[in-house]
C-alpha cells in the first residue's frame, strides 16, 4: 500500500495510527496465520522490559518472535534489575538498545513508553503503560472483530467494567472511532470512560450512550467487551471492594442478544465472566487471546522492516 510506512516505527499510542494503516497490520496478520514465517527474524532480538505483570502480553510476544526464528532478551519485573538501585528508565532504555533490534515495555506510569521511545533509536512498542494506552491489545481485539464478525465499519460494541482505568478500552474506543462504530459503555459511574476521551470521540463524530445497566444495551450489541476492575490502579482498597463484583456475564445474557454477538475479554478475568459461558460459541475470548501471535508478528516484523 502505497505511502504506508512501518519501519523503524515506534507503536505507543493508538492515536499514531490511521485507519487504513490499522487494516494494513491485520492483513499482515492474517498473512501471518496463513503462511507461518519460520526463519523471518533469524539473527534479530527482542528485548522485553517488563515492569507490571503480565501472562499473555509477554508470553505471546516471545512466542511471536521464536516462531520466526527470533530470539529475546528480557525482565518480567523490574525489581531484577539496577532500575532497583535506583537506575533511571532512559539510562536502563539506553543499555538495551544496544543489546536488541527492537523493545517491548510494560510499565505503570503514564507516558514511560513514549519516554523510551525517546530514549531508543530502535523500535520501541508500548505492551501498556498504566492507565493509558495498550496498542498491540487493540489490534489482537480489531482482527478478532474482523475475523468473527467479517467487518469493522458500522459494528455496535458496548465496553462493559473498568472503563475509568482499563487502558484496553481507552486504545480500542479510539481504534474504532476510524471505522464508525457505536459504542455503549456500561459501567458504574464511579468507573465511567474519563471525560477527554468523550470529548475526543464526540469530536470524531462517533455516536455513544453511557448506562450503568447491561441490559439496556445488550439487544443492540454485536460485540460486548467484558473488562476486569483493575484492583491495583485503586488508591482506596475499600473503594476496590466496592466495585469487584458489580458485573458477572453469564449464559444468561445470550437470551436478550443478538444470536451474533460475540463476547470479548483482554483478560485476565477474575469472576466477572462465569466459566459456563465458555462453552457457547459466542465466548470468544481464549481465540482473542491465540490471535496475539499473528498479530504480534505482524507488529514486529513491520517495524522491523522485515516484511512490507
Ligand atoms: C490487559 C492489560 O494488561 O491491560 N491485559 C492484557 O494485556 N491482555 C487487561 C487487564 O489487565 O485487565
Amino acid at each position: 500500500m502505497g505511502g504506508i510506512v512501518f519501519k523503524g516505527r515506534d507503536i505507543i499510542s493508538i492515536r499514531d495510527f490511521s485507519g487504513e494503516e490499522l487494516l494494513y497490520v491485520l492483513s499482515i496478520a492474517r498473512r501471518m496465520e496463513q503462511r507461518p514465517q519460520p526463519a523471518l527474524m533469524k539473527g534479530r532480538i527482542m528485548a522485553s522490559m517488563f515492569f507490571e505483570p503480565s501472562t499473555r502480553t509477554r508470553l505471546s510476544f516471545t512466542a511471536a518472535m521464536k516462531r520466526m526464528g527470533g530470539d529475546t532478551i528480557g525482565f518480567a519485573k523490574g525489581e531484577v534489575t539496577s532500575t532497583k538501585k535506583g537506575e533511571t528508565l532512559w539510562d536502563t532504555v539506553k543499555m538495551i538498545e544496544a543489546y536488541s533490534d527492537v523493545i517491548v515495555i510494560r510499565h505503570s506510569l503514564e507516558g514511560a513508553a513514549r519516554l523510551s521511545a525517546e530514549a531508543a533509536s530502535i523500535p520501541v512498542i508500548n505492551a501498556g503503560d498504566g492507565t493509558n494506552q495498550h496498542p498491540t491489545q487493540t489490534m489482537i481485539d480489531l482482527y478478532t472483530i474482523q475475523k468473527e464478525i467479517g467487518k469493522l465499519d458500522g459494528i455496535t460494541i458496548g465496553f462493559l467494567g473498568d472503563l475509568k482505568y482499563g487502558r484496553t478500552v481507552h486504545s480500542l474506543a479510539i481504534a474504532l472511532s476510524h471505522f464508525k462504530a457505536k459504542m455503549y459503555f456500561i459501567s458504574p459511574t464511579a468507573l465511567k470512560m474519563p471525560e477527554y476521551y468523550l470529548d475526543e470521540l464526540e469530536q470524531k463524530r462517533v455516536t455513544f450512550h453511557e448506562t450503568d445497566d447491561v441490559l439496556k444495551a445488550l439487544k443492540h450489541l454485536d460485540v460486548l467487551y467484558v473488562t476486569r476492575i483493575q484492583q491495583e490502579r485503586f488508591a482506596d482498597p475499600l473503594e476496590y471492594e466496592k466495585f469487584k463484583n458489580v458485573y458477572k456475564v453469564g449464559p444468561d445474557i445470550l437470551n436478550g442478544a443478538k444470536k451474533s454477538l460475540i463476547v470479548l475479554h483482554p483478560l485476565p478475568r477474575v469472576g466477572e465472566i462465569d466459566p459456563a459461558l465458555d462453552e457457547f460459541p459466542n465466548a470468544a475470548y481464549f481465540r482473542q487471546a491465540a490471535n496475539g501471535i499473528p498479530v504480534r508478528q505482524a507488529v514486529l516484523s513491520l517495524v522491523l522492516g522485515a516484511v512490507k
